[in-house]
């Protein structure tokens, strides 16, 4: 049997890496560690609460007692999911960004190091690398030029990271990947708000010229590309991770449309994000080459089945737009 402690796992890649670890790895126990922020949802994990291989802890990661008593039950590998990943809070105000994403990665790192963790993976984003002109793609030499509050706070946790390694020799690796999108995303994100808008008759915004480009990726892929890393993954590397599906803002916005039966009377064009990252691609052949991962599902399936998903999880996610579901802890533990 394995130990993994998966930070952030009521979130939405958490969520998705606990699932498909819990259903394909019966020799693997996973502790899933989590505060519970706005962004964290136990309901996610719901149907997993009472499966012997899986214990939840609510926990903040900068509180190093809480972190030390996980980490002290034997804990062969940390998945470091936890974070505040939203680009739009991180410019609205940082505070929480630096906290969790940069202080919060120091008290795991640290604690990990005295317990003599076997492996610790830190879950990393292409956007660490600045914005791209029309040609080029991310390798993982790419120097890195983080260019929002969000991005520059994951960039100072990887170099963190990459430094505890130099320096004590500790096994970590980590994983940038592109944008994510699939079931279990906090409809704050892109696609799941555009969706969920426009399934409650309400526009969409799309922000400038909705020429900038993503490159998606199922996050089923991206959980998969974890775990080949976790099985082979060569300590105090790096592994850039995509869906090798670059598409604009405006060729998702039309094909959610179409998908959800609206037309463009539903577009409403809002002002700029500032700072706006204009493209994004992903050079994914290191963890191909070396890993022999690649990803397998294929953008317009994708799309659609999330489409589906969230259509079949209407509950799921107008309980998130009310804020009914903070309150699911405490119903189910009794406490907050
Ligand atoms: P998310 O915002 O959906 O989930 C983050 C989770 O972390 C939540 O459950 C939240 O409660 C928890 N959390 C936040 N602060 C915490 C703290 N102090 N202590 C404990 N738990 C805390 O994010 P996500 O989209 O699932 O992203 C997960 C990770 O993957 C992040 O590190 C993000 O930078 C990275 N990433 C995301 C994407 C993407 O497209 N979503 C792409 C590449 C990398
Ligand atoms: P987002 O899902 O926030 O991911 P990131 O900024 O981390 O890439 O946004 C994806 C793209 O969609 C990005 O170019 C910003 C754009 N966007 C909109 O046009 N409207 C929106 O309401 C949101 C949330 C994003």
């Amino acid at each position: 049997m394995k130990n993994y402690l998966v930070t952030g796992a009521a979130g939405f890649i958490g969520t998705n890496f606990v699932r498909q670890v819990i259903e394909e790895c019966p020799d693997v126990r996973v502790v899933a560690f989590d505060q519970l922020t706005y962004a964290g949802n136990l309901e996610n994990l719901e149907g997993l609460l009472n499966q012997p291989r899986l214990q939840f802890v609510k926990g903040d990661i900068c509180d190093a007692k809480a972190v030390e008593s996980v980490l002290a039950g034997g804990i062969d590998v940390v998945v470091h999911f936890a974070a505040e990943s939203h680009v739009d809070r991180s410019i609205m105000g940082c505070q929480e960004f630096i906290r969790t994403n940069v202080a919060g990665t120091q008290v795991l790192l640290d604690s990990a190091r005295a317990h003599k963790v076997g492996l610790y993976v830190q879950v990393s984003t292409d956007e660490v690398y600045g914005s791209l002109g029309p040609t080029g793609l991310f390798t993982e030499q790419t120097p890195l030029h983080p260019n929002s509050p969000y991005s520059a706070s994951k960039a100072a946790a990887d170099l963190l990271v990459l430094s505890y390694h130099h320096t004590y020799g500790m096994p970590v690796v980590i994983t940038r990947c592109s944008n994510n999108y699939g079931p279990f995303q906090f409809p704050e994100k892109l696609i799941p708000l555009f969706i969920t808008n426009l399934m409650e008759g309400k526009k969409v915004p799309v922000y400038g010229d909705g020429m900038n480009v993503r490159d998606w990726i199922h996050v089923s892929d991206h959980c998969r590309a974890i775990r080949r890393v976790i099985e082979s993954g060569k300590p105090g590397e790096v592994y850039n991770v995509g869906g090798n599906s670059e598409r604009t803002n405006m060729t998702i916005t039309r094909r959610l449309l179409e998908l959800l039966g609206r037309d463009d009377s539903s577009i409403e064009y809002v002002r700029d994000r500032p700072g706006h990252d204009r493209r994004y691609a992903i050079d994914a052949s290191k963890i191909a080459r070396e890993l022999g991962w690649r990803p397998q599902v294929v953008f317009e399936q994708g799309l659609a089945d999330t489409v589906a998903w969230y259509r079949e999880h209407e509950s799921w996610w107008r309980r998130i737009k009310s804020g009914e579901y903070l309150a699911y802890y405490e119903k189910q533990y009794g406490r907050k």
